[in-house]
């Protein structure tokens, strides 16, 4: 049973919903459960407001500290919809078993993510462009500069109304040649905090040459290429759609494996595959390449306009047709506008 404590004003009127900075406005409502003497408890809904942390939280010196990025949208009759939320859920617990954080119970991810949309729907805009992004993230609590896994933690979920992560940016990426994402035996399949700070650094000096985001190539030598920045990664070859297969350097992506899933209904040939770099710069001299794109719950399905590889920068062709087509049907669905062949959908009444 959830304890619910519900703003006494909601800040929605001071909302402009046409100017929305990804990720910096945030609804009326949060989550929180506690997790002490091996067991979740207490769950509250209660306004969004700063948690108090000791400065010797384990977390602030050692980053165990996972999360999950998920959407909700509303259709043209106000019905709202979560998008495959059962894949974050499995993703959230095998993030969290990889950095030795106590898995949560599906009901506690469930019913709070039900309980605070339900409570904050007001805050999700129908039409297409518009949802709900929702931050489900847990983090070692326990007061202590031990480094040993935490034995307390704090989870909980925290929603920011949306509208597109890059606004009209033509997205030029860099084919990294020195710094590295993930490491086999790490921990790039899971959402791990730490893997964002990391890209920090290498993102924004790729950012001051005039690249928005890297792409990551393997840690060994450099020559296959593997996520896009906090994107997965597609390259249409001929009548191919290649992406890297997952393994535990590469995020398990929900979208990702939804372009999968649709780009096969649609008849196209797709193969995860590792992928070299020199094999992309071979088809883009043959003409052969004729799209790359990004793939995430934040950017849905990004064209790509270049990508540059030991200073030599190449041009995409502009039509992105695949990529276009493919994010359509997302959208589509995700927005109840046709119908939902795979059972993707959940409706929050
Ligand atoms: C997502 O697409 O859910 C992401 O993880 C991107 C996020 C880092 C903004």
């Amino acid at each position: 049973m959830i304890d619910i404590q519900k703003v006494s004003k909601s800040k929605l009127d001071n909302v402009s919903f046409e100017k929305l900075d990804f990720g910096k406005t945030f609804t009326d409502h949060m989550f929180i459960c506690h997790y002490k003497n091996e067991e979740w408890t207490a769950p509250k809904i209660k306004p969004f407001q700063p948690i108090t942390l000791d400065p010797s939280a384990s977390v602030l010196h050692y980053g165990q500290a996972v999360f999950e990025g998920t959407k909700a949208f509303k259709d043209d009759k106000g019905k709202i919809w979560l998008f495959r939320p059962d894949e974050n859920f499995k993703r959230f617990n095998r993030s969290a078993h990889r950095l030795q954080i106590p898995e949560l119970p599906e009901n506690y991810f469930y019913e709070g993510l039900k309980k605070l949309i339900q409570l904050d729907s007001e805050w999700i805009r129908p039409g297409v462009g518009n949802s709900l992004y929702i931050r489900p993230f847990v983090f070692a609590s326990q007061p202590t500069v031990q480094a040993t896994a935490s034995l307390e933690y704090i989870f909980m979920i925290i929603c920011s109304p949306v509208k597109s992560y890059y606004d009209g940016v033509e997205i030029n990426v860099l084919i990294a040649e020195e710094y590295s994402r993930a490491a086999n035996g790490g921990i790039g399949f899971a959402k791990a905090a730490g893997n964002y700070a990391a890209q920090f650094y290498p993102t924004s000096e790729a950012l001051k040459k005039g690249f928005q985001q890297i792409i990551w190539t393997d840690a060994d030598k450099h020559e296959y290429l593997e996520e896009a920045g906090t994107m997965n990664i597609f390259f249409k070859i001929n009548d191919t759609l290649i992406t890297s297969p997952t393994n535990d350097r590469i995020l398990d992506g929900v979208t990702r494996k939804s372009v999968i899933a649709l780009a096969k209904r649609k008849g196209v040939k797709v193969e995860e595959r590792p992928i070299r770099v020199s094999e992309i710069i071979d088809a883009h001299i043959q003409g052969e390449l004729s799209e790359i794109f990004g793939t995430g719950t934040a950017v849905v399905i990004l064209p790509i306009n270049s990508f540059s590889y030991k200073g030599i920068s190449y041009t995409l062709p502009k039509k992105n047709n695949l990529a276009k087509n493919l994010k359509e049907e997302l959208i589509g669905i995700q927005y109840n506008q046709i119908e939902d062949p795979l059972n993707w959908t959940l409706s929050i009444d």
